[in-house]
């Protein structure tokens, strides 16, 4: 399974792929919009610091201004992935892209028809916002279970990539459905450590040891 960071947040990017399991980024217009700099300049650096998929997002809601848009965004770097609303435009601009050779990432998907039409229209990612449903009382995680179920049944390439997530427990059932991707909130990486078993039994094996007088 491979993990994300979602933010366009340059410290806490480098904070995260300090752990040496990062896997990738992804950003959004509203994520940009919080660091103040041009959006050119916080792709280049993410790209710099993280070796793998960087989703930028489009804002034109009409293919052809996206198309245009999305090769602008391509052009950045390598890695970029084009990251494209999943309308009826969103997905004629995807398979021009596709076309193209470039990697898409449909986003703001909340059914399981629009992920099939996703992954026809030949897109690298397709992002299923799993906190945005929950909060809304429909279980989004039956949403990526949905996805995954659909497309191993016609061996789609398209990587599930699990969005929108909130807490650990949304990473512990995106893994043992099989979702390819999450991408995780730095605050939620943070939490995945945690184990006050594992302070404790720590803190006794370090006293304990201190008591033989030994070094290694
Ligand atoms: C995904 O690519 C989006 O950037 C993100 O996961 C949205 O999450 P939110 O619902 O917490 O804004």
């Amino acid at each position: 399974m491979k993990f994300f960071i979602d933010t366009a947040n340059i410290d806490q990017i480098k904070d995260a792929a300090s752990l040496g399991i990062l896997d990738g980024v992804t950003t959004n217009p509203s994520l940009i919009s919080k660091e103040n700099k041009p959006l050119n300049k916080i792709l280049k650096e993410i790209c710099e610091i993280v070796d793998g998929p960087v989703s930028a997002e489009v804002v034109a809601t009409e293919s052809d201004t996206m198309i245009k848009e999305g090769k602008k965004l391509a052009k950045i770097h390598p890695n970029i992935v084009v990251k494209l609303p999943t309308t009826r435009e969103g997905i004629k601009a995807c398979v021009a892209l596709v076309r193209e050779g470039i990697h898409t990432n449909m986003t703001l998907v909340f059914s399981a028809t629009q992920a099939l039409i996703v992954a026809k229209a030949g897109a690298s990612f397709v992002s299923p916002f799993v906190g945005r449903l929950d909060d809304i009382a429909q279980d989004g995680m039956e949403l990526i279970r949905d996805i995954v179920q659909i497309y191993d049944n016609y061996e789609f390439g398209t990587q599930v990539l699990v969005a929108s997530v909130r807490h650990p427990i949304h990473l512990v059932q995106s893994a043992l459905m099989g979702a390819h991707v999450a991408t995780i909130p730095y605050e939620v990486i943070g939490k995945l450590l945690n184990h006050p078993l594992t302070d404790a039994g720590l803190e006794k094996f370090l006293s304990d040891w201190q008591k033989t007088g030994q070094k290694i």
